[in-house]
């Protein structure tokens, strides 16, 4: 198991500058055919990954110190501020949109502006808290009783929020939050649920729907990856042992499953066996997540955790990365969901961001975003 980490480094720093340059003030998703043709910024402002972009870059900024990337990333923060202005399309993802903008930017500088960005975002996500269910309610519409895995990585923002104010609220609402996770997303295997639809008034379980995985029952491979760095992010911030214990859990079966397929994960690892769909941004980020158990957990348990993640790692690269400076994407091969048409096999940009969040934690020149 041999990663030449500063040789990926120079690498990755090569590629993103020359997507820097080429796309000025545009947010990228998916490119197309090689290059990034859709700016999510008028495509649509409050689409949910419109933070990683600068959130990657923010990590290169903090790794090198060179301001195209600082000057790049600030270009990401006004379409969010129309977004919240706007209001009605953001819902539970503004963990992932704010975090990885406004309160990147506020860690690695200090911008007072960008701290009380972050801090209206956490009021928004709070104000999503469901008292008699205890969760965090997902998207917007009739979905009043939906509580979905992907929201463990949002809740970070509220930890930042209750740390940054001093007050528990904040902290309250993601603990609780977690806690109906465990109950209601975690099964007993420990693979996960993607969704549970509680009664918004009682807050009972009422059915577990299939979402972006196979079907009801089945097992989201990006879904489980969120929980494994979701959780070990909650004990992370609360020293819960619970939380720990979780993560381990889905971490073991994550690891069981990408072990039998050369340490990349199918889509969904309980999908038909005839038809086979990977996803890489489920590889990276749950590399990330078990990076951070390996920080988690005493001296003799993180050799498993830590290497399981550098084997993930290694196979990204050695087999789904695109080095040349001159396309757009680095992690090919992602997917956004089972078998959703034209969104399949493709280089997604949180793909991106977790591939080199991993590199550089590798390299122990990350700073925590979450
Ligand atoms: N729903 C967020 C995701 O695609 O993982």
């Amino acid at each position: 198991m041999e990663m030449n980490l500063q040789n990926i480094y120079e690498k990755i720093d090569k590629k993103l500058q020359a997507e820097c340059l080429r796309l000025g003030d545009c947010i990228p998703y998916i490119p197309e055919n090689g290059i990034y043709q859709t700016d999510m910024k008028t495509e649509n402002n409050a689409y949910w990954t419109n933070g990683f972009w600068a959130g990657m870059l923010w990590q290169m900024y903090h790794s090198s110190k060179n301001d195209l990337y600082r000057q790049t990333a600030l270009f990401s923060q006004p379409p969010l501020e129309q977004a919240m202005s706007e209001f009605e399309r953001l819902h539970h993802d503004v963990g992932f949109q704010f975090l990885h903008t406004f309160v990147a930017n506020y860690r690695l500088t200090g911008n007072a502006r960008a701290r009380a960005w972050g801090l209206h975002a956490a009021n928004f996500l709070a104000g999503r808290f469901n008292a008699a269910g205890k969760f965090i309610r997902a998207w917007n519409q009739d979905m009043t009783g939906w509580m979905i895995i992907d929201c463990l990585m949002n809740i970070p923002l509220l930890y930042w929020a209750s740390q940054e104010t001093d007050d528990p609220r904040f902290a309250y609402a993601a603990n609780e939050h977690a806690h109906t996770a465990l109950k209601q997303l975690l099964r007993g295997d420990g693979s996960c649920n993607h969704i549970a639809v509680l009664d918004p008034v009682t807050g009972e379980g009422l059915e577990y729907p299939a979402g972006q995985g196979y079907a009801s029952g089945s097992s989201w491979s990006r879904g489980q990856a969120w929980a494994v760095y979701g959780f070990a992010l909650a004990a992370l911030h609360t020293g819960k042992k619970e939380y720990l214990d979780a993560a381990k859990q889905v971490a073991h079966y994550f690891i069981a499953n990408v072990c039998r397929t050369g340490y990349i994960a199918l889509v969904d690892f309980r999908s038909p066996s005839e038809k086979i769909y990977w996803d890489t941004t489920a590889s990276a980020c749950a590399a990330c997540g078990l990076l951070q158990i390996a920080q988690l957990v005493p001296e003799l348990e993180k050799p498993m955790y830590y290497n399981s993640a550098v084997e993930m790692l290694t196979a990204l690269e050695e087999k789904y990365c695109d080095w040349n400076p001159d396309t757009d994407g680095i992690l090919q091969y992602g997917t956004v969901a089972y078998e959703r048409e034209g969104l399949v096999h493709v280089p997604i940009i949180y793909g991106d961001y977790f591939f080199v969040e991993g590199i550089l934690r590798l390299m122990g020149k990350d700073f925590l975003i979450w």
